[in-house]
This record gives C-alpha cells, sequence and structure tokens, in this order.
C-alpha cells in the first residue's frame, strides 16, 4: 500500500526521502518518486518498479533541495507507470502532492477542472489535487495563509480518504499535511522536522512524533509546526514519545523481516502479557475499565477483522465462550460492513488490525458504533486509525511487523484476546479462579516453548524441501486445531504461491477427499487431547488414498503412520495455536526460500490495506 515520507531541514532532503521509502518498502508497491525544492523551482523525479531505482535516475545525486516530499504507490487508479507514479504537479508547476487514499469524486473534480482548462498526465485520482490547489490559490487573496487556504479549498472538495504532503516553491519553507482515514505522522527533530506514512520510515531519526488527527492540518517549518483545525482554527498538540528502537524496524541479522518475526514472538508475547497477568493475581488493563455491570449486560460479542487477524478472533472466539459463556461470532470485516448485523447497545464489538488502518475493518467498527454498540480495537500501532475510532483500545505491544505476511501480530494476538477472556471472567466470575490460574500459569510458559520450537528447525527445513514442488496442499485440524489450519494455509498461498485449503477434519468426507491423490500434502494439526483419536481417522482417510502426511502434535503418537511428526510442547488447547502456528509459519517461509521467491514482499499482496 502507499507509503509517504516528507523533510524539512538544513540536510540534503533526497537521500532522506529515498532512505524513508525504503523502510517503507515492506508496505507493498510498485513505484515511487521523490520531489524537491531546488532553486526555486520543484524537481520530481520517479519512475515505476523499486524505491533503489530512483538512484540510477540521471542527477538525483546533485539535488541540493533541503525540502521534499516523497511517495511509494499501490496502483488503484491507473496502471503502475512513471506518469501514475507520484508525486504529482499542478499545471503551472507551482503545486507538488503525494496522496494516500482514495479520492472517490475524482471524475467529477477532474470535469471541473478541465472546464476551467486544467490538464491531465495521468490516470490517477490524485493529480486532481494540485490542481485544485492551484485553482483556488490562483483566485484566492495573495496574504501569507494563502498557500493553507488554498489546500483547505480543495481538501474541503475531496470525497474519500487521504493523507496528503504538499510543497511549493511560491512558499519555499514550508510543507503542509492534513489526513483523513488515511495516516500520517510527523517526527520532530532539532531545527529540521520530517513526515511519514509509518513511525519506522522516520524512527531512525526521532522517537517524538506527533500524530496527525482525521481532518487536521499541520504547516511544518523547519524551525516549528502549526497545527489547525478543519476550519483553520490554529491550537496547540502534545508531542508524543515512542519508545519503539529503530534496529527493531531493521533485520538484525536475519536474512528477511518475516524470519526475524517469528523468532520474535518470545518476546513479542512476553511484551504483550506485560504486567496485564501474573499468577495468582487478577488481571488488569490499564487501557480498559468495563464495569461488572456493563459485562453482564451483554449478550453477545462480535469479533471483526480481515486475513490472520480474523483467524486470531477465531481463537479469541474459543477463549470468551469457554471462559465467560457469553456467544461470540467471528465476522469478516468485509462482509460485516455489508449483512446489516444485529447490533445493539447490548452488544460488544471487537475489531482486530495489526497495522489499524485496514479500510474494512475501520469501516465496520464506524458501523457498530452509529448502531449503540460499545467498540474495542486490538491493534500493535499506537495512534492508528483504528484506535481513535473505537471506545477502547488494547495494544497487543508486538514492536513493529515488517514483512507483508504476519506472525508475531498474530501470536500477540491471540495471547491479547485470551487474557481479555480471562480478565472478563474473572470480572463476571464465569470460570473458576484455580481454573484460570492453570491458563495463566500457561500463557507465561509460551514464550520459553516457543523458544524450544524454534531450536528444532532441521525437520522443518527438510519437509519444506521436499515438498516445495508441490502444487497443492491440504492442511487439515478440528476445534482449535481447525483454526491454526486456517492460518497455515493463508500464510503457505501468501509467501509460497501454493494453492492450499483448510479444513474441518471432520468435514473431508463431505466433499473434500475428492481431492485426495497419490503423493499429495496434508498437514495436520493434531493438539486437543479431546479430538485427537477423531482427526486420527480421518488422517488414515487420507493416507489411504495416497496423501503425504505432516502432522504437528503435542501428543506421543507412534505407528500411526505418517510420513513426518513434529513435536511441540503441551499446553492448554485455548492457547495451543500459539504454539501450533509456529512450524506453520517456518514451513511456508521455507517452502518459500526454496522457491527463491522474496517472502517478504509477496506479489500482489500489501501490509496494510487502506483501500476496500
Ligand atoms: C496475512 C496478513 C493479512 C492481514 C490482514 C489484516 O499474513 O497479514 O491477512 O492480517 O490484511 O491486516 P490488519 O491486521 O493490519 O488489519
Amino acid at each position: 500500500m502507499c507509503g509517504i515520507v516528507g523533510y524539512i531541514g538544513n540536510k540534503k532532503a533526497t537521500p532522506i526521502l529515498i532512505n524513508g521509502l525504503l523502510s517503507l518498502e515492506y508496505r507493498g508497491y510498485d513505484s515511487a518518486g521523490i520531489a524537491v525544492l531546488e532553486n526555486n523551482k520543484i524537481v520530481v523525479m520517479k519512475d515505476k518498479g523499486r524505491v533503489n531505482n530512483l538512484n540510477n535516475i540521471d542527477g538525483i545525486n546533485n539535488l541540493n533541495g533541503t525540502i521534499g516530499i516523497a511517495h511509494t504507490r499501490w496502483a488503484t487508479h491507473g496502471k503502475p507507470s512513471k506518469e501514475n507514479s507520484h508525486p504529482h504537479l499542478d499545471n503551472s508547476n507551482s503545486f507538488a502532492v503525494v496522496h494516500n487514499g482514495i479520492i472517490e469524486n475524482y471524475n467529477e473534480l477532474r470535469n471541473f477542472l478541465t472546464e476551467k482548462g486544467y490538464t491531465f498526465i495521468s490516470q490517477t485520482d490524485t493529480e486532481v489535487i494540485p490542481n485544485l490547489i492551484h485553482y483556488y490559490y490562483k483566485n484566492g487573496i495573495k496574504d501569507e495563509n494563502v498557500f493553507l487556504r488554498a489546500v483547505k479549498s480543495a481538501v474541503d472538495d475531496l470525497k474519500g480518504s487521504y493523507a496528503i504532503e504538499v510543497i511549493s516553491p511560491l512558499f519555499p519553507n514550508r510543507v503542509i499535511v492534513v489526513r483523513k482515514d488515511s495516516p500520517l505522522v510527523i517526527g520532530k527533530g532539532e531545527n529540521e522536522n520530517y513526515i511519514a506514512s509509518d513511525i519506522p520510515a522516520i524512527l531512525s531519526h526521532t522517537k517524538n512524533f506527533y500524530l496527525l488527527d482525521d481532518n487536521e492540518y499541520a504547516e511544518i517549518y523547519t524551525d516549528h509546526i502549526n497545527f489547525y483545525d478543519s476550519s483553520l482554527v490554529s491550537h496547540s498538540k502534545a508531542v508524543k514519545n515512542i519508545e519503539w528502537d529503530a534496529s527493531a524496524a531493521e533485520k538484525d541479522g536475519f536474512e528477511d523481516y518475516m524470519l526475524k518475526e517469528i523468532f520474535e514472538q518470545p518476546n513479542s508475547i512476553r511484551e504483550t502479557i506485560g504486567s496485564r497477568l501474573k499468577l495468582n493475581e487478577l488481571c488488569s488493563f490499564d487501557d480498559l475499565d468495563l464495569s461488572k455491570e456493563y459485562l453482564q449486560s451483554i449478550n453477545k460479542i462480535y469479533i471483526v477483522a480481515c486475513g490472520t487477524a480474523m483467524h486470531a478472533g477465531l481463537a479469541g472466539k474459543n477463549a470468551i465462550e469457554k471462559l465467560c459463556r457469553i456467544p461470540v461470532t467471528v465476522d469478516i470485516a468485509s462482509e460485516f460492513r455489508y449483512r446489516d448485523p444485529i447490533i445493539d447497545d447490548k452488544t460488544l464489538c471487537i475489531y482486530i488490525s495489526q497495522s489499524g488502518e485496514t479500510a474494512d475493518t475501520i469501516a465496520a467498527l464506524k458501523l457498530a458504533k452509529t448502531k449503540g454498540a460499545k467498540t474495542l480495537a486490538v491493534s500493535n500501532v499506537i495512534g492508528s486509525s483504528i484506535t481513535r475510532e473505537a471506545n477502547y483500545t488494547i495494544y497487543t505491544h508486538a514492536g513493529p511487523e515488517i514483512a507483508v505476511a504476519s506472525t508475531k501480530a498474530y501470536t500477540s494476538q491471540v495471547v491479547l484476546l485470551v487474557i481479555l477472556a480471562i480478565y472478563f471472567a474473572e470480572i463476571l466470575n464465569s470460570t473458576p479462579a484455580n481454573l484460570l490460574n492453570d491458563l495463566k500459569a500457561d500463557i507465561l510458559d509460551l514464550p520459553v516453548k516457543i523458544e524450544t520450537i524454534l531450536d528444532q528447525l532441521e525437520p522443518i527445513k527438510d519437509f519444506a524441501k521436499k515438498v516445495y514442488t508441490q502444487k497443492d496442499m491440504f492442511f487439515l485440524g478440528r476445534g482449535t486445531d481447525y483454526n491454526v489450519a486456517l492460518e497455515g494455509s493463508l500464510k503457505l498461498k501468501e509467501i509460497s504461491y501454493i494453492h492450499s485449503e483448510a479444513y474441518s477434519a471432520g468435514e473431508l468426507k463431505h466433499g473434500p477427499i475428492a481431492l485426495i491423490e497419490n503423493g499429495i500434502t496434508v498437514v495436520s494439526i493434531l493438539t486437543d487431547p479431546s479430538l485427537v483419536e477423531k482427526s486420527i481417522s480421518n488422517i488414515q482417510e487420507v493416507i489411504t488414498r495416497g496423501a503425504k502426511t505432516l502432522v504437528i502434535t503435542n501428543q506421543n503418537l507412534t505407528n500411526k503412520h505418517f510420513d513426518f511428526v513434529i513435536n511441540i510442547p503441551n499446553t492448554n488447547p485455548l492457547i495451543s495455536p500459539i504454539l501450533s502456528v509456529v512450524p506453520l509459519q517456518l514451513l511456508a517461509y521455507y517452502i518459500s526460500k526454496n522457491k527463491g521467491l522474496d517472502v517478504d514482499k509477496p506479489r500482489n499482496l500489501a501490509k496494510s490495506v487502506t483501500v476496500e
């Protein structure tokens, strides 16, 4: 998805912009570009393809300008091409704009501007913005604030979502930014300021950030920043200290971000647990104060999310239903928002989003709010859009997740949801304290147990080598193991491009077993003692039809004729996904590596899906 970087200060802007874009590569993109103010002109250099291609553009290294904006584009309107890449200029080359999001009424605005004599070079929705700014500038009173007013008038015409940066040689001492439903942060330096769509892009320069709100403008100078609301009334804004370590956003010696993030899971889970859960103490959330009366009044919970976050929601459902006896429905956000769900003030809606910027999840949250439900966001990104919309937010604290395929965010989401379920159960008194305490002990043991799985990579690497040429694979499980099968299958598809399906093992004979043929690989997860025997019978059914089987289990299974077995430590079934998913993440990773693919940036995918 698109990324934004900006700089204003006394240093050469170009290397700062390009390095910022490089650290945003994980968002997924197809073209990149920069605009720098140089000798009272805007110089734009852009092209389709990788950010590093910018370094080959003639003259880019000779740019000395100290104010600039930059962008990585993930095509929505118009194919990936140089013309469609950002930054975009108005017809008089007076305003350069980069934009994340989508302008829904761009056709209407394009027609309006065309009538006024403006022409367009690209097929993008964005190109209307610099031209609208020019239109309002030309027709505005030429005082010190005309630039800001022109940007505001243009923005007032836009329908959709946007994070926008604008520079102009007519006002060569400032960058103007504004956002709505698309993230934008400003990093405060000493006599310099940085701008980015994501904190990691500028984390190596500063830890002090202003998190721009929806419909808020900032006029950014070298030594100060003015903030304005949507009517251009100025206000002060508190700076936020973000304690992420810059090195946490780098690879730390691992070959890929994904592998680094898989190995970070013992620590990210420790961070998620934090001081919220301790043995023999009640769970507590600093960031949550739900009363017993309110929790008793809830008759239904929805957990809404997309992709991997939705799979974490399935584990959350199991925990909440088991420990609190409140019915939970898990919904895909893009379905939930259009299916007219039954919601009222007795409904609690939980939204899970690593990025906190997923358009469908945010829209689904807004819907529940309009129907009177309380909303609770589970997110990894501080100050992200979803956290501003929700009544309550609890953070996973998993640290930045850079690889497109989600790994540590998933395990932290599951841990956090289970802690939330315990917290609810303690308030509601719905599960005996000794059982909750046993579960707490199991949660506290998770990091060490994951470390033991990470110590045994060889069998997984061997299996990956044997199966990476396969065209199709199947993942089976029952109960919570089925939820993990879904996640294992998604991980495999997205980074190895192998077609895979996940089925509930008991459902196999109702149709999917017709697909099983000689030599096909079936991965089964067997961790829930109450379901193991039944699952084994289902696996025997595929073995007799010629399948090669990999079994991931915490049970002592001997003489079952499985081709490969990966043993994982035992734990409470409510949290077993956190352990059983790790070999599946590694399997997908090594299969992708064997195929020589770009693990961190799989084709067609974006880290943060900010369009519907
Ligand atoms: C899969 C993956 C996606 C995301 C989904 C939701 O590895 O990363 O399926 O889980 O796009 O993203 P967030 O959690 O940012 O809302």
